[in-house]
C-alpha cells in the first residue's frame, strides 16, 4: 500500500463546539482543512492499531466525499477495519450503537445535526469513543491543541469505495466493511420495546405520522415503523434522504416543522405526530391537540418508561442539561432515584450513563435518550411515547394533563436570537455576568430575584469541572430564567434564553405559553437589555 504524507499548516479555526466541529461546507473544502481535523483526531488517540473505526454521517452535502477521504486516512494512520453505513449513511444513535456492538475503539460521524445542508451550507464532524458517545472534554481539548501545531497528515492511496453495495473486502492493509445502517438498530429497538402492543394499537387504527425532514432517519422509520409495527406509509413524510434536506432546515421545531404541527392542532389530525432532525437523534413529539415541550417529553417518557421492557425494572436516575426545565426533577423526586443537571451537550452524560447513574436524559433542545446508546435518539422516544400510548389506551392529551394534574406543569421557552454579531453577544453576556452577585432581592416585573450564578458542573463520576455553562437566575416562587450562547451555530452568535414557570394549580394549567411567562421574558428585557444589546426586536425563533 502507497501511503502519502502531505504537509500542512495549522487551521487556526478548528475548535470543537458543543458538539464536534462545524463549518460551512466551503471551509471544509480549503485544501487539506478536512484532512488537517481528522489527522488531529487520529493524533491525539492512543492504541487503535488494528482496531476498528465506524465511519457514517447524515447523508448531507460532501458526506461522501469526506467518508472516502476518512477511509484512506483511518488505512493510512494503521486502523485494522472501518465499518460504513451504506450510502454513507448512519443516524447518530446508530453509529453509537454499533460502535458498541461492533466493540469499535471509536467512529467518526459525519454531521451538521439540524443545520441546513447544501454546497454551502454546513457539514460537521465528530468523533466518539468506544463507549459509543461524543468524545469528552478532554479529547476534545486535546484535539483542538493538536490541530494548532499539525504539519503533515497521512492518507493511503485506494480507489473509492462503492458505498451503496454491503460487503466486506480489503484495501489499504484494512478490512472495509459497507453495512447495512438499519438493521441493528432496528432490532435494538426490538429489544427495548414492546412491538406487540404497539402493532396492536396501530392495527386497531391509532393512527402515526411521521416527517424524516428528508434527513437520516427516512430509512429507518420506513423498517421500524412501517415495515416492523405497521404504520401506513403514506403518513410517513419525507423518508427519502438528501444532500440538502430538500432546500429545509432538518430541525424538528415549531418553525421548520410546522406544517406537522399545524395538522396536530386540527380536526382531522392522527393522533401521534413526530419528526426527527438531519442526523435522527432529535426529536419533535406532538400529540392530537397537544405540543408536548421536549423538558416536559423528558419527565413523562421518565414517569411512565416502566410500562417498556427495556425499563420494566424502573430508572436509576435521571438527568437533564441545565437549561432544561425541572419538570424531570420531580419525576425523579416521586421515583426516588438520583436527579443531575449538566452543561448542555450529551457528551455530558456519558459518564453518569456508564457509571449507572441515570437511565435516561434529555434536553430542551428536542434531545432524549437512555443508555441503550451514548448519543440522544430521536426515534427511540418515538418507541417510547408509542409503547406507552399502547399500554395506557389513553390519548395523548389525556396523559399530559394526568401528568401535569400530579406533578404541576412547568411552563417553558426558548427565545433565540441568531446570527447577530459575535461581539455584541460577548458583551451582553459579560454585562449581565458582571452584575449577577447584586441581583439577589431585587425586582423585576413582577418577580423577586432570589439568587444568581453562573452555572458550574462538578462531575460527580471522573471529578472534572466546567466553568461557565450558563448564567442562571432564579425568582422566588420557582420561576428562572437562564441565558447561554449556542455553541453549534456557524455564523456569528446565537444568543438563548430559556424561561420557565412552575403552575401547580391544575385550573391555571391551559394557559397560552407566552402568557404565562410573561413576566419572566419582561425580566429577561429588563436584565439582560437585550433589544439594544443585540439590535433585534424580536427573537428569531420561539420554541
Ligand atoms: C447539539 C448537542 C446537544 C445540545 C445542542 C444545543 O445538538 O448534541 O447536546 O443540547 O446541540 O447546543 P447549543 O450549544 O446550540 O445550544
Ligand atoms: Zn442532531
Amino acid at each position: 500500500m502507497m501511503i502519502r504524507t502531505v504537509k500542512i499548516s495549522p487551521f487556526p479555526d478548528q475548535k470543537p463546539g458543543t458538539s464536534g466541529l462545524r463549518k460551512k461546507v466551503p471551509v471544509f473544502q480549503t485544501p487539506g482543512y478536512t484532512e488537517a481535523f481528522i489527522q488531529s483526531i487520529f493524533d491525539s488517540l492512543d492504541g487503535f492499531k488494528g482496531e476498528t473505526l465506524v465511519i457514517g454521517g447524515d447523508g448531507r452535502y460532501y458526506n461522501r466525499h469526506v467518508i472516502q477521504t476518512a477511509i484512506r486516512m483511518a488505512a493510512a494512520n494503521g486502523f485494522g477495519r472501518v465499518l460504513v453505513g451504506q450510502g454513507g449513511i448512519l443516524s447518530t444513535p446508530a453509529a453509537s450503537h454499533l460502535i458498541r456492538k461492533s466493540g469499535a475503539f471509536g467512529g467518526l460521524i459525519l454531521s451538521a445535526s439540524h443545520n441546513p445542508g447544501g454546497p454551502t451550507e454546513d457539514f460537521g464532524i465528530k468523533y466518539n469513543t468506544s463507549s459509543g458517545g461524543p468524545a469528552p472534554e478532554k479529547i476534545t481539548d486535546a484535539i483542538f491543541a493538536r490541530t494548532g501545531e499539525i504539519d503533515r497528515y497521512l492518507i493511503a492511496e485506494i480507489d473509492d469505495v462503492d458505498l451503496d453495495q454491503t460487503g466486506t473486502f480489503e484495501a489499504g492493509g484494512m478490512v472495509i466493511e459497507v453495512i447495512d445502517p438499519v438493521a441493528d438498530y432496528a432490532d435494538l429497538m426490538e429489544t427495548l420495546f414492546d412491538f406487540d402492543a404497539m402493532r396492536a394499537m396501530i392495527a386497531g387504527g391509532f393512527k402515526v405520522t411521521f416527517d424524516a425532514m428528508h434527513a437520516v432517519t427516512g430509512p429507518y422509520a420506513k423498517e421500524i415503523l412501517v415495515r416492523r409495527l405497521g404504520v401506513n406509509p403514506e403518513l410517513i413524510y419525507n423518508a427519502t434522504p438528501l444532500e440538502d434536506f430538500g432546500g429545509h432546515h432538518p430541525d424538528p421545531n415549531l418553525v421548520h416543522a410546522k406544517a406537522l404541527f399545524d395538522w396536530m392542532m386540527a380536526d382531522d389530525a392522527p393522533d401521534f405526530g413526530a419528526a426527527s432532525d438531519g442526523d435522527g437523534d432529535r426529536n419533535l413529539i406532538i400529540g392530537k391537540g397537544v405540543f408536548v415541550t421536549p423538558s416536559d417529553s423528558l419527565a413523562m417518557l421518565a414517569a411512565n418508561a416502566h410500562l417498556a421492557p427495556g425499563y420494566k425494572d424502573g430508572l436509576k436516575g435521571i438527568a437533564r442539561s441545565m437549561p432544561t426545565s425541572g419538570a424531570a426533577d420531580r419525576v425523579a423526586e416521586k421515583l426516588g432515584v438520583e436527579m443531575h443537571e449538566t452543561p448542555t451537550g450529551w457528551k455530558f452524560f456519558g459518564n453518569l450513563l456508564d457509571a449507572g447513574r441515570c437511565t435516561i436524559c434529555g434536553e430542551e433542545s428536542a434531545g432524549t435518550g437512555s443508555d441503550h446508546v451514548r448519543e440522544k435518539d430521536g426515534l427511540w422516544a418515538v418507541l417510547l411515547w408509542l409503547n406507552i400510548l399502547a399500554v395506557r389506551k389513553q390519548s395523548m392529551i389525556d396523559i399530559v394533563h394526568d401528568h401535569w394534574a400530579s406533578y404541576g406543569r412547568t411552563y417553558y421557552s426558548r427565545h433565540d436570537y441568531e446570527a447577530i454579531e459575535i461581539d455584541r453577544a460577548n458583551q451582553l453576556i459579560q454585562a449581565l455576568e458582571s452584575g449577577l452577585s447584586d441581583l439577589a432581592g431585587r425586582q423585576v416585573a413582577s418577580l423577586t430575584i432570589e439568587r444568581a450564578d453562573s452555572f458550574t458542573y462538578h462531575d460527580p463520576v471522573d471529578g472534572s469541572v466546567s466553568h461557565n455553562q450558563g448564567l442562571r437566575i432564579f425568582f422566588e416562587g420557582g420561576s428562572r430564567l437562564v441565558f447561554r450562547l449556542s455553541g453549534t451555530g456557524t455564523s456569528g452568535a446565537t444568543l438563548r434564553v430559556y424561561m420557565e414557570r412552575h403552575e401547580p394549580d391544575p385550573s391555571r394549567h391551559d394557559q397560552e405559553t407566552q402568557a404565562a411567562l410573561a413576566p419572566v421574558i419582561e425580566a429577561a428585557e429588563t436584565l439582560a437589555e437585550i433589544r439594544k444589546r443585540t439590535g433585534r426586536e424580536a427573537p428569531t425563533v420561539i420554541t
